[in-house]
């Protein structure tokens, strides 16, 4: 992942914000990198950037070497699907599905993966954040730190090389935190790259690499 002079200015009600101002950064593959920074300084928007979510409005990135800007909407996702995995603060799981069929779900896109091997693998993925006792259970029934394990499951489901994850822990107490940290942090050594932005110091002690935003501005800290 490479950043080359981007930014992003949005205008709405007839005010020009900048939320990126010409960050350039180049991201090293398997690495858990922790992004902080305050409230409105761009980290959302960064990810999102990075992500594949939102377009930048100057600069170039390049995803794998890919300069996304000469990519069309169909071959954005693509990209999206086969190379990153979200993680998010309120865990966006799906409420009317129990935890094996939320991690399936991303599958179901997916060509590489047949049908007889989603539900093996999407056991396979839970048992590796310890909820393999958990297959069958809603959303509801189980506690934030198993929501945010599935949802770390799911993250996985087509083997993306980054792994984004936005607060993810901004929900869960100090334990539970821990816990995901820790998982997340294991991923790097099976080949998976971590971005991850937090307001939590806790961050500190899994990273490799902390960076900071200040007003759309990105600095190693
Ligand atoms: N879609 C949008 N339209 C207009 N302004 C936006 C939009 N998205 C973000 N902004 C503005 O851009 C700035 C950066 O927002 P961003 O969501 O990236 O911050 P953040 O660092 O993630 O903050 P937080 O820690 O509160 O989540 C803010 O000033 C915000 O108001
Ligand atoms: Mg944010």
């Amino acid at each position: 992942m490479k950043l080359d002079n981007i930014s992003k200015i949005f205008n709405a009600h007839s005010e020009e914000i900048k939320a990126l101002d010409s960050v350039s950064y180049e991201f090293e593959k398997q690495k858990f990198y922790a992004i902080m920074g305050h409230s409105g300084s761009g980290k959302t928007t960064l990810i999102n950037i990075l992500g594949l979510i939102t377009k930048p409005t100057q600069g170039k990135y390049y995803l794998n070497d890919i300069d996304v800007s000469t990519l069309n909407d169909e071959e954005l996702s693509r990209l999206r699907m086969s190379s990153i995995g979200f993680i998010f603060q309120d865990f966006k799981l799906d409420e009317h599905m129990n935890a094996l069929d939320n991690v399936i779900l991303p599958m179901l896109i997916n060509k590489k993966i047949s049908p007889s091997e989603r539900v093996s693998l999407a056991q396979e993925l839970l048992k590796s954040v310890n909820l393999d006792n958990r297959l069958k259970h809603f959303p509801k029934e189980l506690s934030g730190g198993e929501q945010q394990r599935v949802a770390i499951a799911r993250a996985l489901a087509n083997n993306p090389e980054y792994i984004i994850c936005d607060e993810p822990t901004g929900n869960l107490d100090e334990k539970n935190e821990r816990m995901v940290f820790e998982l997340l942090k294991e991923l790097t050594s099976n080949g998976h790259t971590i971005i991850v932005v937090s307001h939590s110091e806790i961050v500190k002690e899994f990273a490799d690499i902390v960076l900071n935003l200040q007003a759309g501005k990105l600095s190693d800290e």
